[in-house]
């Protein structure tokens, strides 16, 4: 009896730890499902769409296959060949044949050391492939939404899915794929090589399995919370970023820098301790495998002593040295798998977790797509009428209410009225940036569902109320996507009042713009938006005006650039400046979703009504104002 103490003793600390893990993992189940999360597409579903992307890269992964097998081979029989050299040394001893297999030790071990590498430069290359071709479906697909759609989604989540999430999926291809069918190679393998060598410390390293796999179990349970909670972190700190980073001048503005820091350093503590708990979780499992890795060693060493010294295994098998150091060698060839499997799952677990991400993005089905067979407008006269046109926002807050209205090609319309009273909204639903949800919009007499979004667009010019530049140069905003010769861009913005104040720069065409376009001032802004938009010589013209502080020499260009745009074709116009509206064929007064008044600047001044006092109040204040 005494002689099994040793075997009692390992036995007692493996059973004391299972118990502490299976009551820790008892816990957190519980908690877990207060928590609640949980992944809604299925792993297999995820794997066949990441399937699709690994694809075209198939020889790249035969190739890779190929050169696993040699260090799956190395792994496999460098134990053996040990054994051999133990066996050698111990008989009569011949340095000659020892270098003899030292030499095919050395040349199995380069072989499979060159082929590991090989392996991973294929590797990288083919993973950042599919990296690259992901990144751009998820920016694609992001540029198809609607503006409803994106108002939904916060930027930062985006920049998240873009950047992190895709690099996450990409390590699998790279390293987790790969590590996850080797060690599994080698775990058969070598479980293989072990039982035909000796089936009774074959079945001794298998009585220590059951508890690999209930660690590994409880494990993962942990490490997934820990890398949900990681990965919910980091998206948090990206959309706070993304968003204060852009409002960075508001918060120094109303001083609001320490509450920012705070709320910034609540999360930023957040994401940190959530690293932490991952580390602490990995910081548990690796130990704990080692543990049962010297158990198992101490158990070799001991049964396999014993039965070394009295000629027999614990079964009654034989036992040479050799087999106890080949075994030896086997034992760790057969733990780290387990343990490096173990992890890998989790890294898998959360690279299905972002590819879910990126899924759903992607799944986002476009609201406002082409309806089959949608008309090419090769040109647009530029008749629009609204009818009995419903829209909200959000469902059943209706903003517009039944606006119906007629513009007749070549025709300024001005809409007038209060702020929030619905003017932004009808120049966005012209363009179709959203979608109705009663009524019509007809162009030239067409339906504009009818009609292919791009072709529709191409022949809009929208210059909406905060000018967006790009960061670039003075050209590529005006441009675009097109090329257009110098010439061109000069004759736009000679005519648009734009040519003044770009002459001034320094680089001219050429000068940088800052991101957002912050190095000019809004009137200049404006004055780019208005030769981007002529340039593309659009035949419906939308503007919405800006009220911001424009000094009143660009106001009176911006006021010259507007009559001449007049010209051009038909013009839809939120208009602030008097003049503008007197100038329109027709004024549409606007008054919470609904058109109060509408006819020419005279009829209406005949009515009296609130087109009258609107036009009166603010002439007044003008005439007190250059008084
Ligand atoms: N993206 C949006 N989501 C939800 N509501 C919006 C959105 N844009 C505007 N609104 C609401 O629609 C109404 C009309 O807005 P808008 O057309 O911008 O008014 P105006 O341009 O006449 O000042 C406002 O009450 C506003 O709150
Ligand atoms: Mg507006």
């Amino acid at each position: 009896m005494r002689e099994y103490f040793p075997l009692l003793v390992v036995g007692g600390i493996t059973g004391a730890f299972s118990i502490v893990f299976v009551v820790a993992y008892a816990l957190i189940k519980n908690k877990k499902e207060a928590i609640g999360f949980d992944r809604n597409m299925k792993d297999g579903e995820i794997i066949r769409r990441l399937f699709v992307y690994a694809r075209p890269y198939w020889r790249s992964f035969l190739f890779v296959g190929l050169c696993m097998l040699f260090s799956i081979a190395y792994d496999i029989v460098s134990p053996l060949l040990i054994g051999y050299i133990e066996g050698m040394v111990k008989a009569k001893f011949a340095l000659s044949k020892l270098f003899g297999m030292v030499g095919v030790y050395a040349g199995i071990l380069i072989v499979s050391l060159i082929s590991t590498y090989v392996q991973a430069i294929v590797l990288q290359r083919t993973g950042q492939k599919i990296l690259s071709t992901m990144r751009e479906d998820l920016f694609t697909h992001i540029e198809s939404l609607s503006h409803a759609q994106l108002n939904a989604i916060p930027v930062g989540k985006l920049v998240t899915r873009v950047a992190n999430d895709t690099n996450a999926i990409s390590m699998l291809f790279i390293n987790i794929l790969v590590t996850l069918v080797k060690n599994c190679f080698v775990i058969l393998g070598v479980l293989a090589a072990m039982l035909c060598l000796n089936y009774e410390l074959t079945l001794m390293v298998l009585c220590f399995v059951p508890f690999i796999v209930l660690f590994t179990v409880i494990f993962r349970k942990f490490s997934r919370r820990a890398y949900r909670k990681v990965k919910d972190g980091t998206t948090d700190i990206n959309t706070f970023l993304s968003e204060n980073l852009s409002g960075m001048k508001i918060i120094q503005a109303f001083n609001c820098e320490e509450k920012k820091m705070r709320e910034f350093s609540a999360r930023n503590k957040k994401l940190a301790s959530a690293k932490q708990k991952q580390i602490f979780v990995f910081g548990i499992f690796r130990p704990i495998v080692y543990m049962l890795y010297i158990s198992s060693v101490l158990c070799l060493l001991y049964l396999g002593g014993k039965g070394y010294i009295d000629g027999v295994s614990f079964l009654g098998q034989t036992l040479t040295s050799e087999i106890i150091v080949t075994f030896y060698m086997y034992i760790s060839k057969f733990f780290n798998p387990i343990q490096s499997l173990a992890e890998q799952f989790n890294f898998l677990q959360s690279a299905f977790a972002s590819a879910e991400k990126i899924f759903t993005i992607l799944d986002l089905q476009p609201d406002i797509v082409d309806s089959e067979n949608a008309i090419e407008l090769s040109e647009v006269k530029g008749e629009i009428e609204f009818k009995d046109v419903w829209f909200s926002y959000v469902p059943d807050e209706w903003v517009l209410k039944g606006v119906s209205f007629r513009v007749n090609a070549g025709q300024t319309v001005a809409f007038v009225g209060s702020t929030g009273s619905g003017k932004t909204t009808i120049l966005s639903l012209i363009c179709r940036n959203y979608e109705i949800q009663k009524g019509q919009i007809l162009i030239d007499g067409i339906d504009i569902r009818k009609i292919r979004i791009s072709s529709l667009r191409q022949h809009f010019g929208q210059m909406l109320q905060d000018v967006f530049l790009f960061s670039g140069t003075v050209r590529s905003n005006i441009v675009l996507h097109e090329e257009i010769p110098d010439e061109e861009i000069w004759n736009a913005c000679d005519y648009m009042n734009a040519s003044g104040f770009i002459r001034k720069l320094e680089g001219g065409l050429d000068e940088p713009v800052r991101e957002r376009g912050n190095n000019f001032s809004a009137g200049q802004r404006q004055l780019l938006s208005f030769a981007r938009t002529v340039i593309h010589k659009p035949s419906v013209m939308i503007l919405d005006e800006a009220t911001a502080n424009i000094d009143t020499e660009t106001e009176a260009l911006i006021q010259n650039s507007l009559e001449k745009m007049m010209n051009i074709g038909t013009m839809l116009v939120v208009a602030h400046r008097l003049s503008t509206v007197r100038n329109a064929d027709t004024i549409i007064v606007l008054s919470h979703g609904e058109i109060v008044e509408q006819g020419s600047h005279a009829e209406l001044m005949d009515a009296r009504g609130r087109y009258y006092r609107l036009y009166t109040l603010q002439s007044h204040r003008e005439q007190l104002q250059t008084a």
